[in-house]
């Protein structure tokens, strides 16, 4: 039997554990495994592309399990009352090719997104960080906010989208979830980057946006762009790359996806997992302006879904279905269509 989770599972998960313990959990699942990047048989995402947006297959695994997600981006659907951004993913034992989980990944990307992001900024952002630029208020924002203030002692995120009902949205659920936390809204992109620390865009437009310019950049800031993660959608100006340390997650995607799209193919860039191996370095001072071009890698994926399983057994949660036919003899296939409890056998239909 496959294990389903729901999205009302991944709720109850968080209702049990609370956001931060779950954000934390996954950063700490998330470290674990980027520590053993050389494990994995890694590969770019399989893109489908449309006129309004994308659909990708992203597959990884190790010795012992498999895990893909289907997930989509298509900006426009928000006008249509569906979100930009929906997921789901399996898990599988590599042994035997048997699916163990199969999971709603759209609350879950959000997570996995924000705590990756945090992962990355713990090694790359000034340890005394305390105000961060969200450009973006859609569906991804609260997670993001939220993972910063809980996890890396953000005080205050300046906001700014230009849908003022998005950031009206978020104000209100970070003043249910985070009192402590200080929302200002701001009138422009560059009102909320000015003095910040941490710079996160996480806006959607099938474009090539220019949001953050490098006139907007300051020392020492730490940009987490998370937005520009397919081709023909870039939010950073070239010379925002140009002026600071480039990280990335997989280098031959983040090629395709990444802001970094928009540079040559000899432009330098550090995978992030090299950092938290200690085989290349992170920020080399207060000054430095770091940069990662985050796209979204079926490791952090893998990571989450391995959480999730943790978690649904701890907790009793998630329902059993049967996903693959049961059989008492595996070769009987053909049998498993004709189960005599739920089915009656078929009428073959006899040639006159
Ligand atoms: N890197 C990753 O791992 C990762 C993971 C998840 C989502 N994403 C990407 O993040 C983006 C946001 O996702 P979402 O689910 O929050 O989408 P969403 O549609 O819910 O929200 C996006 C927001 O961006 C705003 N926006 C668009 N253009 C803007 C501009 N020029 N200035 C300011 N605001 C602007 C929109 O008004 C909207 O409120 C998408 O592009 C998605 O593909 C990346």
């Amino acid at each position: 039997m496959t294990t389903l989770l729901t999205p009302r599972d991944i709720g109850a998960i968080v209702g049990a554990k609370g956001l931060a313990a779950c954000l934390g959990t996954l950063v700490s699942y998330l470290e674990a495994d980027f520590s053993r990047w050389g494990d994995f048989d890694k590969s770019a995402r399989v893109a489908n592309h449309s006129a309004d947006g994308v659909i990708e297959l992203m597959p990884i695994s190790d010795d012992s399990l498999y895990t893909f997600k289907y997930v989509n981006g298509h900006p426009k659907n928000t006008r249509a009352g569906l979100p930009t951004v929906m997921a789901f993913g399996v898990l599988a034992d590599v042994d035997t090719g048997r699916p163990e989980l199969l999971s709603e990944l759209t609350l879950t990307t959000a997570m996995r997104t924000a705590a990756t992001s945090v992962m990355v900024a713990r090694q790359l952002a000034r340890p005394d960080s305390r105000v961060m630029a969200v450009i973006g208020n859609g569906a991804q924002s609260e997670f993001q906010c939220l993972a910063f203030h809980l996890l890396m002692g953000i005080e205050e995120v300046r906001l700014f989208d230009i849908d003022a009902g998005a950031t009206a949205k978020l104000i209100a659920n970070l003043r249910a979830a985070a009192p402590a936390l200080k929302a200002t809204v701001c009138a422009n992109t560059a009102d909320a980057v000015r003095g910040a620390d941490i710079v996160t865009t996480i806006t959607a437009d099938k474009a090539n946006a220019t949001i953050i310019t490098p006139e907007m950049i300051e020392p020492g800031m730490h940009v987490n762009g998370v937005g520009g993660d397919c081709p023909g959608k870039t939010e950073l100006h070239a010379d925002v790359l140009r002026a600071g340390a480039v990280f990335v997650e997989y280098e031959p995607q983040s090629r395709i996806e990444g802001d970094l799209q928009q540079m040559p193919a000899d432009f330098a860039v550090t995978e992030f997992w090299r950092v938290l191996a200690g085989q290349a370095p992170g920020r080399s001072s207060r000054e430095q302006v770091t940069v990662f071009d985050s796209v979204g890698f079926a490791l952090e994926d893998f990571s989450a879904l391995r959480l999730l399983r943790d978690f649904a057994v701890e907790l009793g949660l998630g329902r059993s279905i049967d996903l693959v036919p049961e059989m008492a003899d595996p070769k009987n296939l053909f049998g498993a269509l004709y189960l005599p409890a739920t089915r009656p056998a078929p009428r073959l239909a006899v040639a006159a």
